[in-house]
């Protein structure tokens, strides 16, 4: 049995004043409730929301990585210095990254495994455009895109997520349909499920795009929708704990 999880992806939003009341409210919620919760804040408040969290049930993560131990990368954190601080998760292949800042899928399945070499869990950020989707080449691209960390290897997807996010739902306030994400998982899973079936029954595929309150019950209820990616509610203590509390 999976154990749904609801993630709040802050991007680059929070400040020290906004961070602690909205970890407070999270905190007092998520400890009755039967879903996993995580937030995942801009790296300079990683070791606040750690040090908040360090005896909570919330989990937390970091946006990036880069896949180098240490060097002359000016900016960049490696996945030693994220450990460090006891990070345990951390986002790779989010479609800003790919879109903002030319992320390759060679430098995507670098930092894929450099998480896990580093003893943490990628949560891998997979989903078609629009205009792909638009030319029916949705599965094609997620199982390019699945390929271009697995190699055909099963073990690449123990200790892993992956989140499901078309590029066309992040942000938009239009989500893709109940219908549309159970679709996708169910060709992820199959996916993992030719290399090892129980990898493929464990591992955790969440969706993100413009989840909200309003619409995570109806997107949680589906067999292979283990949760949500939240981006722009997940800044929105309410609502982000009514997503969570939509988990049954
Ligand atoms: P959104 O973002 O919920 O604001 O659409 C999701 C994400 O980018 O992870």
């Amino acid at each position: 049995m999976r154990r749904k999880i609801v993630v709040g992806n802050w991007k680059m939003n929070g400040r020290i004043d906004t961070i602690i009341p909205l970890l407070t409210t999270i905190c007092q919620t998520v400890d009755s409730a039967r879903a996993e919760c995580m937030v995942m804040p801009p790296s300079i408040y990683l070791p606040l929301v750690s040090d908040y969290l360090h005896s909570a049930t919330v989990k937390w993560g970091a946006q990036n990585v880069y896949p180098h131990a240490m060097g002359p990368y000016t900016g960049e954190l490696s996945g030693p210095m994220l450990k460090e601080y006891g990070c345990k998760y951390v986002l790779v292949g989010h479609s800003e990254r790919r879109a903002l800042f030319s992320e390759s899928e060679k430098i995507i399945a670098e930092k894929f495994h450099h998480v896990k070499e580093h003893g943490m869990t990628p949560i891998f950020c997979i989903g078609e455009t629009k205009e792909q989707r638009d030319q029916g080449l949705t599965n094609q691209v997620l199982i390019s895109q699945l390929e271009s960390v697995s190699a055909g290897r099963a073990d690449v997807f123990d200790h892993c997520l992956i989140a499901y996010e078309p590029v066309w739902a992040i942000g938009t306030g239009e989500p893709a349909s109940p219908e549309q994400v159970q679709s996708a998982h169910q060709l992820i899973r199959s996916f993992i499920a030719k290399l090892n079936q129980d990898t493929a029954q464990a591992i955790l595929i969440i969706y993100g795009g413009s989840v909200t309150n309003k619409n995570a019950k109806d997107l949680f209820s589906m067999p292979d929708i283990d949760g949500g990616l939240v981006g722009g509610a997940s800044l929105n203590a309410q609502h982000f704990v009514e997503i969570i509390q939509c988990i049954s």
